[in-house]
């Protein structure tokens, strides 16, 4: 990979040293061209002409993000989030009461809400997938809760592939093995992994995957898809529909489009979806493999040179780590880094509890910060930020001291 390209690529790097990457990356010139040229023909030209105008490429975002994850173009709904896309799959299947719902520990705090919400309206249960003693869910656990599943209640396994707090990449691949094996649905959030590593849909074996575009996929913020297999597609029906999903075809009667395209609306913001497809589009050309190589080794290093910090605890789980890396100080507040980091020109998030209850509440956890690479990230701005860090721990020290 050539860095220095990608980042002269890449307006943003001239400002800031951006590790805010699991919460939305820097789009490059390519993804803001994509959106500029389509709202400077709307604005001469009129909102529907200009979707006339740009129609075919439009269309296109389909097959390109396809081509992402190794689906069908007829398998993807574009839509603005990946909660969007994950509500509007998950509010799609059918419970019955005793029905178990099958999720692991790290899971999103917006889907598990929705597991509670359902199992207060609907009784279904809910359970938990022990991890392993790497961090990452069990394989063995999972298997055993399914094989001793004799009255078929599990209908749904449902995981967060790469958690928003941490390093950990559950291992999608082998759940999809048992999802199959036992014939249980298999819902993927995938939100932190499409764009930062390779995802192919046959592969992993899921029924339906949600993804976001301004995260590691760098494209324009509101924006995401859904994929959903076909073979399921023609049994779900989606809690509501307008009349771009559905065809109102008699006073009494509609029909419901056959394609994901059912769980789209008619209204969306087609620059958006110009600069999504200009974002896939730059992915695949840079390739996955790539991305997610350079990725890893960034991640890796910023561990390093983390754990080598006095009183910096790196708090990543996972046999196999991604680009998100979780610390903290001991002493000092993680939003006191996170401020003095951004002064410093240094863009990190914060990880808070209860974005990922579960998984935070099970290793004591309260607060943490979050410094996430990508690809355009270089070894330098990661020695900047450990420099900045162990400032700010000598500053606090001598402060306290003091
Ligand atoms: C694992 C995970 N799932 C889902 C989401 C929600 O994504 P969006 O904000 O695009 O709806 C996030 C956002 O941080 C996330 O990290």
């Amino acid at each position: 990979m050539n860095i220095e390209k990608l980042r002269s690529e890449t307006p943003g790097c001239a400002h800031v040293i951006h590790f805010n990457n699991a919460g939305s990356a820097l789009m490059p010139q390519a993804v803001i061209e994509a959106q500029q040229n389509y709202l400077n023909y709307e604005i001469n030209q009129g909102g529907y002409e200009a979707v006339d105008h740009f129609r075919k490429q439009l269309n296109h975002t389909y097959q390109r993000v396809a081509q992402l994850i190794n689906a069908q173009p007829q398998e993807i709904a574009l839509l603005e989030s990946a909660t969007t896309a994950w509500v509007k799959a998950f509010f799609s299947l059918t419970f019955q009461p005793g029905d178990r719902i099958v999720t692991a520990k790290a899971e999103y705090a917006t889907n598990y809400i929705n597991y509670l919400h359902l199992a207060k309206t609907q009784q279904v249960d809910i359970e938990v997938i022990p991890n392993d003693e790497s961090g990452q869910v069990s394989i063995t656990a999972l298997e055993k809760m399914l094989a001793e599943d004799q009255q078929k209640t599990i209908k749904l396994i449902s995981i967060t592939h790469i958690p928003t707090n941490g390093g950990l990449v559950n291992p999608a691949e082998e759940v999809g093995k048992l999802a199959k094996k036992y014939g249980v649905l298999y819902l993927l959030d995938a939100c932190q992994s499409v764009g930062q590593m390779p995802i192919d849909v046959q592969k992993i074996g899921c029924d339906m995957l949600s993804a976001t575009g301004r995260k590691y996929l760098r494209a324009p913020r509101g924006t995401g898809f859904l994929y959903v297999r076909e073979s399921l597609l023609e049994t779900l029906e989606p809690r509501e529909v307008d009349m771009f999903a559905a065809e109102w075809t008699t006073t009494d009667t509609y029909e419901l489009r056959q394609d994901a395209r059912k769980f789209e609306y008619y209204e969306y913001n087609p620059a958006n979806r110009m600069g999504l497809s200009a974002a896939v589009q730059y992915a695949l050309e840079l390739g996955l493999d790539n991305i997610w190589q350079r990725i890893q080794q960034l991640g890796d290093l910023l561990r390093k040179q983390l754990a080598e910090i006095p009183n910096v605890t790196v708090q990543d789980l996972g046999q196999v780590k991604g680009g998100i890396v979780s610390f903290g100080v001991k002493g000092i507040k993680t939003e006191f880094i996170k401020q003095k980091l951004r002064e410093e020109g240094i863009n990190v998030s914060l990880i808070v509890a209860n974005g990922t209850l579960l998984d935070m509440q099970d290793r004591g956890l309260d607060h943490l910060v979050r410094a996430s690479v990508h690809y355009y990230n270089t070894e330098k701005e990661i020695e900047q930020l450990c420099g900045v860090v162990k400032k700010i721990i000598l500053v606090h020290t001598r402060i306290e001291h003091s």
